[in-house]
């Protein structure tokens, strides 16, 4: 039987033309650049006048072959090549190469995480990793729980509101879910650093709490919540009536690495029957490595934590996971649809996550998790990791100790943020010069300066690498 190639299948066709598709995709992809480049250094305005001439939906389609064409020619000479040693501006990583055999697996099958049904053995891997992650973060697998979400900000949106949930219903027995926001929810006060990400103000919005209720807490010299003042702020807060019902802190902010004290930061929050949520987007990964480990603190000691496998694991977008050391505090996602997860069923032994997070259709990412640490080991990944900041602490050697320019901390992770001296101006042509040229480096802002910030994950890159791009910045006095 002849079907018309719509979908994988058992037919001999279509399962050809699928292997037609992937090789000539592949091949696209390899031929679509042949240096180091990790940009094509295009003029937005030019690359937008380019893509808005081209047609996309139109009655008569041009079939695989042809749109491939047209990717190949339009699209792929412009993709950013993460994976190239000149591109080191954000927390966005290269994929490991056997990464991307997973996500081909994933959406391939397609399955989805929502019930059991949609994706059985997806269902028992990602189950199955949440209690591996559990142990290696210090949680009981058995008391605690989690799920995969779509990135750091949705894993921290997730923390906030069951630690939301579940101080209202603790401290005012008030159903949040039910009866939605009480009228005091205004006074509730979230603490986090000044220099967190800003996932916690976007959230607070969303919620219905308001950028106000985000406390951003100052910082030391060294990028890290001043406790002594965090102490102060909250009694005061507490005088003025105000209700602090979670903390944050932050293991490895964005820009700086900077790691906060958990162990004080818990007492505060035991002292105030707080939530301790721990953003470790960035730093979640050092939990690989023994060697650097020990800078996350005591990360056993909070209520739940925000993992991210797109930043420093170096897996694709999207892959992430917060974890709860109370599977109760999952409460507020569990909910009954007829159509999708009986209760019947899950009395019978049939897991439906979509009980456990925001998303209700979700990709099987944990599989890319499963992969990579099956394949490389604990061993490997470590020394991923350790590559990344010892890089960055070379990277740092070499700028602070040349008087050209001018780098006011020292990187705590993989992360260096330094200024040419000449002023802000001169730093923003710098980055600028640098993306015609295909060269793609951070900019950032410290004290009311621009610095330019070099963001390192990608584990090809070394000390030459990093000695000629600093001599070519400098070249740019
Ligand atoms: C510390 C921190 N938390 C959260 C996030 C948000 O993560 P995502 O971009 O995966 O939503 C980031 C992103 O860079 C981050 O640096």
């Amino acid at each position: 039987m002849k079907l018309s190639n719509y979908t994988l299948s058992d037919c001999p066709s279509d399962r050809n033309q699928y292997s037609k598709i992937i090789d000539e995709t592949k091949n696209a992809i390899l031929s679509s650049f042949s240096d180091d480049t990790s940009f094509s250094g295009i003029d937005p305005n030019e690359l937008r006048k380019k893509i808005r001439s081209i047609s996309i939906l139109e009655d008569e389609g041009l079939g695989f072959e042809r749109t491939l064409a047209l990717v190949k020619e339009e699209i792929l000479p412009h993709m950013l090549r993460t994976w190239s040693r000149n591109y080191m501006p954000h927390l966005h990583s290269p994929a490991l190469l056997e990464s991307l055999a997973s996500e081909m697996i994933i959406s391939a099958f397609n399955d989805s995480m929502d019930s059991w049904d949609q994706g059985p053995v997806a269902t028992e891997i990602e189950e199955a990793v949440i209690r591996e992650l559990l142990v290696l973060y210090g949680f009981d697998p058995d008391g605690g729980d989690g799920a995969f979400t779509s990135g750091g900000s949705q894993s921290n949106l997730t923390a906030i509101i069951a630690a939301r949930d579940k101080y209202i219903s603790r401290k005012f027995n008030w159903d949040v879910k039910k009866k939605g926001l009480f009228p005091e929810c205004s006074k509730l006060r979230l603490y986090t650093s000044e220099i967190s990400h800003f996932s916690m103000d976007k959230s607070a919005h969303i919620l219905g709490l308001g950028y106000d209720a985000v406390r951003h807490v100052k910082v030391n010299d060294k990028g890290e919540i001043d406790i002594p003042y965090f102490s102060r702020l909250l009694k005061e807060d507490r005088q003025k009536g105000l209700i602090p019902f979670l903390s944050v802190a932050t293991i490895g902010t964005t820009d700086f690495g900077s790691i906060d004290d958990v162990e004080a930061m818990r007492r505060l929050c035991d002292e105030y029957s707080m939530h301790l949520h721990l953003d470790a987007a960035y730093g979640s990964a050092l939990a690989l490595s023994d060697r650097e480990r020990w800078r996350m603190g005591r990360i056993e000691l909070a209520d739940s934590i925000t993992i991210d496998f797109h930043k420093m694991f170096l897996l694709p977008i999207s892959c992430s996971a917060i974890l709860f050391k109370d599977k109760n505090d999952l409460k507020p996602f569990s909910l009954h649809a007829d159509y999708l997860n009986r209760e019947e069923d899950e009395e019978d032994g049939y897991i439906n996550l979509v009980g456990k997070g925001i998303q209700t259709t979700r990709r099987f990412d944990a599989l890319k998790v499963f992969f990579s640490f099956k394949s490389r080991g604990k061993k490997e990944y470590a020394s991923i990791i350790e590559k990344a900041l010892d890089n960055a602490s070379y990277a740092y050697t070499v700028i602070s100790s040349d008087d050209a320019f001018f780098a006011p901390v020292a990187p705590a992770l993989s992360s260096v943020v330094f200024a040419l001296k000449g002023g802000d101006e001169l730093n923003k042509r710098v980055r600028r010069a640098l993306l015609k040229e295909g060269i793609v480096i951070g900019q950032t802002v410290m004290n009311g300066s621009v610095m330019l910030k070099l963001t390192l994950l990608n584990p090809n890159i070394g000390h030459e690498d990093l000695d000629k791009l600093i001599e070519k910045i400098k070249n740019y006095r």
